[in-house]
Formats: C-alpha cells, sequence, structure tokens
C-alpha cells in the first residue's frame, strides 16, 4: 500500500452499525480528535442516509481533520425510520464489510491531503478490520461498547460449551428452572445464574450462529493491540481484575459521555449520531414538572414489544399515578405501529407525554425525573449512573439481562420486571421506585454511583483519564 506518511495520527473509528454502538464510538472519536488525531469515521451507507434525513447534512459536514466515509453494510435496502435486523446484520458485517473497508482504508492512504492511517479503532464486534490492520502493521484496537460484566460472560461462552451447559437439550429447558443453573465459576462474576448470562445462549441449536459468531468474536480480541471498554474502575473492578488476567490490554475509559462533556465547544459540537429525529420540546415539558416526580420511559433502539405487553406498560404507567415521560418508537410494536388505547390518552393528558425520540442524556439529567424504566442496554445504564437516576429493568435480549443483574444485584440501583410483567407488578414497582423506601435507598446509592463515575473522568487523577492517557501513549501513538 506505499509508504505511509504518519506526521500526525490517524485514527480510522469503525463503529457496528446500529444506535448503541454508533455512541460511543463517535464519542471516542471526538476524545481522539480533540488529542490531535484526525478522524475519519466510518457509516454504513444505511446509516448515513438515516443521520442525513434525522439530523440534516451539516450533522454529517466534514470538518478538515475529522471525516466521514460510508461502506456498504451488505443487506438489502430496507426502511430509513427502522432498526434494521440486529442478527442479519452481525452476519453481513462479518462477512461482507471486509473488501470495501480494506479498499477504503488503501484509498485514504494514496491521499495527500491527509495523514496515513496510523491505527484503527473498531467495535468489538467488527473485528474482521483487524486483518487490515495486520496487512499495514498499524495498532488495532477494539471498543466493547457494553459492561465488562456482559463481556466477561460473551468470553466464557467457549466454556459454557465445552462444559456442556449450551446449547440447551431441548425446547422445555427455557421453562424448566434450568435457566436457574449457578454459574459460579467465572471469575469477578458473583450470584450468576445462567438466565443472567447473555441471552444468546438461549439455543437448542449446536451449531447456532449467533453462538458461533460470540465465540469467534471473543477469541479475536485476545489479539487485539488493546480492548477499550465503556466502564469505569470503581463501578466494576472486581470483572474488570478479572478480565485484566485474561485479556491484558484492556482500558477501562468510561463514561465516555462524562469525558465529551468536558471538551470545550468546537465545531464537532454541531455533529451528532442520533439516527432518530429528537423531539426536544420534551425538555420544556419536564421544567414544568416537581423535582424527580417523573419516571421516564425508554427501551432503546432496539427492542420490540407484543402490543399486548405494551398495554400492560400503558395501564402499569397509568395506574401508578405518577408523572411520565415515555418513548415510543414507531417500530416499537412487533409486527405493527404502536398504537395505545384511547382511554390511556384521556387519563394520562396530565401527568404524561409520548414523543417518539428524545435526547436521553439531557432528560436523564434532568431535575424532574426520579426514576428511569429502561431494557438496560448499557448506554441507557451508564447514562442512567451517571444521572444519579435509579432504575426498573425490562431486560430484552443480549447483554441487557447481564446489566439488569449487576444493577439489581450489584449496584443496588435496580428492581426488575419479569418479560411478561403485567400492570398491576408495573404499577407497584414504580411506586415503590418513586415514593417508597427501597426507591429512595436505590436513589441514593445511584446518587454515590454518579459520584464516583465523575471521579473516574477527574483531569489528571481519574482512573478513566489516566487509562485514555495510557491508551493513547503506549497503543495508539507507537507509530508516530
Ligand atoms: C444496543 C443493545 O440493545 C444494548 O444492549 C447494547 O448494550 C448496546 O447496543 P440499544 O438497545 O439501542 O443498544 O440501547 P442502549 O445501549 O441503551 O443505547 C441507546 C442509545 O440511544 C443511548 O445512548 C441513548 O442515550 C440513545 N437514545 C435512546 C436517545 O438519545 N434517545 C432515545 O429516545 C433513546
Amino acid at each position: 500500500m506505499g509508504t505511509l506518511k504518519f506526521e500526525k495520527p490517524h485514527a480510522v473509528c469503525i463503529p457496528f452499525p446500529a444506535q448503541g454502538h454508533i455512541n460511543p464510538m463517535f464519542k471516542l472519536a471526538k476524545l481522539l480528535h480533540f488529542r490531535g488525531f484526525h478522524i475519519t469515521f466510518v457509516h454504513t451507507e444505511f446509516n448515513y442516509q438515516r443521520l442525513l434525513k434525522s439530523r440534516g447534512p451539516d450533522s454529517l459536514k466534514d470538518l478538515d481533520d475529522f471525516r466521514f466515509e460510508i461502506i456498504p453494510d451488505g443487506l438489502p435496502p430496507s426502511d430509513l425510520d427502522a432498526t434494521q435486523d440486529i442478527g442479519a446484520l452481525f452476519d453481513s458485517t462479518s462477512k461482507n464489510c471486509m473488501v470495501p473497508f480494506r479498499n477504503l482504508v488503501k484509498k485514504l492512504n494514496s491521499r495527500e491531503e491527509m495523514p496515513g492511517v496510523s491505527c484503527i479503532v473498531a467495535d468489538a464486534i467488527m473485528t474482521f478490520t483487524m486483518q487490515v490492520a495486520d496487512e499495514l502493521g498499524i495498532p488495532k484496537v477494539l471498543l466493547w461498547t457494553a459492561s465488562t460484566c456482559s463481556y466477561m460472560g460473551y468470553l466464557h461462552f467457549p466454556q459454557l460449551v465445552e462444559r456442556g451447559l449450551v446449547p440447551l437439550k431441548d425446547e422445555s429447558y427455557f421453562t424448566n428452572g434450568y435457566l436457574d443453573t449457578r454459574i459460579d465459576w467465572i471469575n469477578g462474576m458473583k450470584d450468576i445464574r445462567l438466565k443472567d448470562m447473555p441471552t444468546f445462549l438461549r439455543t437448542t441449536d449446536p451449531n447456532d450462529p449467533m453462538v458461533n459468531f460470540v465465540i469467534q468474536q471473543g477469541q479475536r480480541a485476545f489479539k487485539a493491540s488493546a480492548v477499550i471498554i465503556n466502564t469505569f474502575h470503581d463501578l466494576e473492578h472486581e470483572v474488570l481484575n478479572a478480565m485484566a488476567s485474561m485479556l491484558p490490554h484492556i482500558y477501562s475509559i468510561g463514561s465516555l459521555s462524562l469525558l465529551v462533556n468536558k471538551l470545550p465547544i468546537s465545531g464537532l459540537n454541531a455533529i451528532g449520531s442520533n439516527l432518530w429525529k429528537e423531539e426536544r420540546e420534551c425538555l420544556e415539558w419536564l421544567d414544568t414538572k416537581e423535582p424527580k416526580s417523573v419516571l421516564y420511559v425508554n427501551f432503546g433502539s432496539i427492542t420490540v414489544m407484543s402490543a399486548q405487553q405494551m398495554s400492560e406498560f400503558a395501564w402499569g404507567l397509568a395506574n401508578s399515578n405518577h408523572n411520565f415521560l415515555w418513548a415510543v418508537r414507531p417500530d416499537l410494536v412487533r409486527g405493527e405501529s404502536a398504537m395505545l388505547p384511547e382511554e390511556f390518552a384521556n387519563i394520562t393528558k396530565e401527568r404524561g407525554l409520548l414523543v417518539s425520540w428524545c435526547p436521553q442524556e439531557e432528560v436523564l439529567l434532568h431535575p424532574s425525573v426520579g426514576g428511569f424504566l429502561t431494557h438496560c442496554g448499557w448506554n441507557s445504564t451508564l447514562e442512567s449512573i451517571c444521572a444519579g437516576v435509579p432504575v426498573i429493568c425490562w431486560p430484552f435480549f443480549a447483554d441487557q439481562q447481564t446489566n439488569c443483574r449487576f444493577a439489581c444485584a450489584t449496584w443496588s440501583i435496580g428492581l426488575e420486571i419479569e418479560s411478561d410483567g403485567k400492570r398491576q407488578r408495573i404499577e407497584g414497582l414504580v411506586r415503590e421506585l418513586m415514593e417508597g423506601e427501597k426507591g429512595e435507598e436505590m436513589r441514593q446509592r445511584a446518587l454515590e454511583w454518579k459520584e464516583s463515575a465523575e471521579n473516574a473522568v477527574e483531569e489528571g487523577v481519574g482512573s478513566s483519564c489516566m487509562n485514555l492517557e495510557k491508551l493513547i501513549n503506549n497503543v495508539l501513538l507507537v507509530n508516530v
């Protein structure tokens, strides 16, 4: 690929193309840009079009040293307003993105006006990129965008298979109590049951593509120059320490949001990564409410539910008598557009607001928000921790069950609703969180975690700041 020019470091940042992965990668790219890196940020064509639609062309404008590039995701065209099928994306990115990615890096290296690519920073489930880094002899860094506890779970999938725990023997094992089996042999993970592990193990197929994908991506992490995790030491120190003895080059540098919020205002502030248009008016609505009086409800970008479950949530919220701000994505209900009963709208006119997508981090930091009913996606969980807001957990899939277990049992900031939670149960938990003694204890605990999260990003002394420093100096700048 010719002689490379490294007068300035140049990081190519490539997220997995879903909202919960793009956000943290975008923040990491901003941090590296601030530290003097030229950045190429790689979107898929599909997400680029979505960003154009939701945020307009200004949000994707190239700056001199922060540029966007696109590659195809290999999937057929689909509705720009809906989340792509995640399983199909796992399969397609791992099979189809390597060649266009390699061609892109080659093209970047042939450009006179920019420095040669000096490192690749890829999502930890986009490990095909490591081959391109190897071909160039540059650092290959992975960003694990979720919790360390869930990563630890994924990294133990080979052992779950070896021990005969996965695949499940037959369909009855989903419901016969088997998932309550205790897993007491993973260092750093206390009080864990099979059902708290990432959900992809819930299969009876000995050749399950998701299990194979997880194992393949996890194994490759052992060859990375570094694995970055969006968490902070105090929150996950036991599992981080245990993981460090398996994967020596891990760097916990979260919360990326808190670090980015400390950056000075720059041209990058106009650029964002939300794939949906944010309904910012909800912040004004929150201004009209009493402190800590609103339950914020949001299930992230991927979760889907049945119309029946949606109705249980609606009535649980209505009957709790508490204020709520509920983000209902148009594709939240499986197979149909999300419709709420008419009586519900009447009952809640006074104290409920529905939006389709909101500026979540700002919402969580709003003084009127007193609790968060969440699917426990890692970004949502960490954002809630950083805002000092306790949670009600309704985990949907993947890492969310693990995050839920830690939120409830280890961090003591959460209460869990079963997957088929009925309205009375939901109402009860909302009341407990918003007005009960347990809710108050969890709120205090959440505020303590907020303080720890802030300490972790304290300039020069916080664990995440120091880890970021080490990552940049010891790994990302080695060639420059
Ligand atoms: C996915 C997975 O589901 C999750 O388990 C994994 O940890 C990361 O990838 P998602 O389901 O979208 O993500 O949830 P989450 O991780 O919480 O990320 C959602 C992001 O979108 C958050 O950063 C949140 O602030 C943002 N968001 C969400 C908004 O800005 N507005 C909204 O209305 C909803």
